[in-house]
């Protein structure tokens, strides 16, 4: 059984609303998006699916090649970064998979579903679920692969680009891919001491995964990539299904990219918005908040009864998502995931919140 944020079909079943009434904390999506550039172009284009779409993306892998300032031959899309995760472990095949953990639940699946075995590294509550880098390179010798999310889903902890390197140095000497799903990177204000988005085209063992649907709010359109070396990329080209990406989703992401403006004022909205909601959660005593440099916090309950279940349904009656994080390996029925949304939303939730757990 896979559990995933998004499901507003759920509540909107369960409680008979319709799901465009449910404010979606549960998603970590950019609450500003899509852009308004690409709504116009996308009803602009329509007609466009009445043909193949370009199966090798290549004005989409130009642009975001210019973007990055790397070579095209570097860059791969796929149907959502989720079936590239698929993809490379159905290309790597390896056979022990080493992987932080509470963390996303399609690595370990794609892992299973490929033969091999996850070797979870669990990372400490005490220690704000930060990674013990050195510990973590002394098991390196003994896996075939790591697989890393950084920013991480749901803990929102982050590794810096000093300690990657360490761990893909020593990864390489024992003939070790390391996979990074940079995600939620986007998000982060000084990216640059975080992602290895663009040395991954010149680290032989490195593949790094992103996406545009959490930061363009493009979930349903489907569409994220991979930025590898030229080898990596061919192999895995050699591998894909054809037309793997829609003409909307290649269409979307090439606007998307033109829209500076949107990127900027979006990120700058989105960060006073989550100061204002991480010193309203933090004013609840009735909850904890982990420390987050990106677009969502995990929260875990420490004084009421009631439960992560629980508190989702409550909210859930006043059509508000949240992401029951019970799911996840190494973390319980006390947690649960809130994304940053817009000032109203996030007004809602705090009144809510007070509500049900300060009476
Ligand atoms: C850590 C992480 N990686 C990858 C994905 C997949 O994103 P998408 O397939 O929409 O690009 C998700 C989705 O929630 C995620 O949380």
């Amino acid at each position: 059984m896979r559990f995933h944020g998004g499901d507003r079909l759920e509540i909107s079943n369960k409680y008979g609303y319709d799901q465009s009434e449910i404010i979606d904390f549960s998603s970590s999506v950019n609450p500003f998006g899509p852009p308004a550039s690409v709504i116009k172009k996308l009803k602009k284009n329509l007609g466009e699916i009445a043909f193949y779409p370009d199966s090798n993306c290549a004005i989409l892998k130009q642009k975001l090649a210019e973007h990055l300032n790397i070579s095209w031959k570097n860059i791969i899309f796929g149907n959502g970064s989720v079936e590239l995760i698929f993809d490379v472990i159905n290309y790597c095949k390896p056979k022990k998979v080493l992987i932080p953990s509470p963390t996303f639940c399609e690595y370990e699946i794609a892992v299973k579903n490929s033969g091999g075995e996850v070797v979870d590294f669990k990372l400490d509550k005490k220690n704000n679920f930060n990674l013990d880098v050195d510990k973590f390179l002394e098991i390196i010798p003994s896996v075939n692969m790591i697989i890393i999310n950084n920013p991480n889903n749901p803990t929102a902890s982050l590794i810096s680009k000093n300690d990657l390197l360490k761990i893909i140095d020593k990864a390489k000497k024992y003939n070790v891919d390391v996979l990074i799903d940079e995600v939620f990177m986007d998000f982060i204000d000084n990216k640059q001491k975080y992602s290895l988005l663009k040395e991954a085209a010149c680290i032989n063992n490195l593949i790094v995964l992103n996406s545009f649907t959490k930061l363009y709010s493009l979930a349903g359109i489907r569409i994220g990539y991979i930025v590898s070396n030229k080898n990596m990329i061919k192999l895995l080209s050699l591998k894909k299904h054809p037309w793997n990406v829609n003409s909307l989703a290649q269409i979307a992401s090439v606007t998307a990219l033109e829209d500076k403006l949107f990127l900027e004022k979006s990120l700058r909205l989105l960060n006073k918005n989550k100061e204002y909601l991480l010193k309203e959660l933090s004013r609840i005593k009735e909850i904890k908040i982990y420390p987050s440099e990106t677009n969502y916090f995990l929260v875990e309950i420490v004084n009421h009864s009631l439960n992560s279940s629980e508190l989702k349904n409550e909210l859930a009656k006043e059509k508000i998502l949240i992401r029951d994080c019970k799911s996840f390996k190494y973390l319980n029925n006390k947690f649960f995931r809130v994304a940053v949304k817009s000032e109203e939303e996030n007004k809602i939730l705090i009144r809510n919140l007070r509500r049900v757990l300060t009476n």
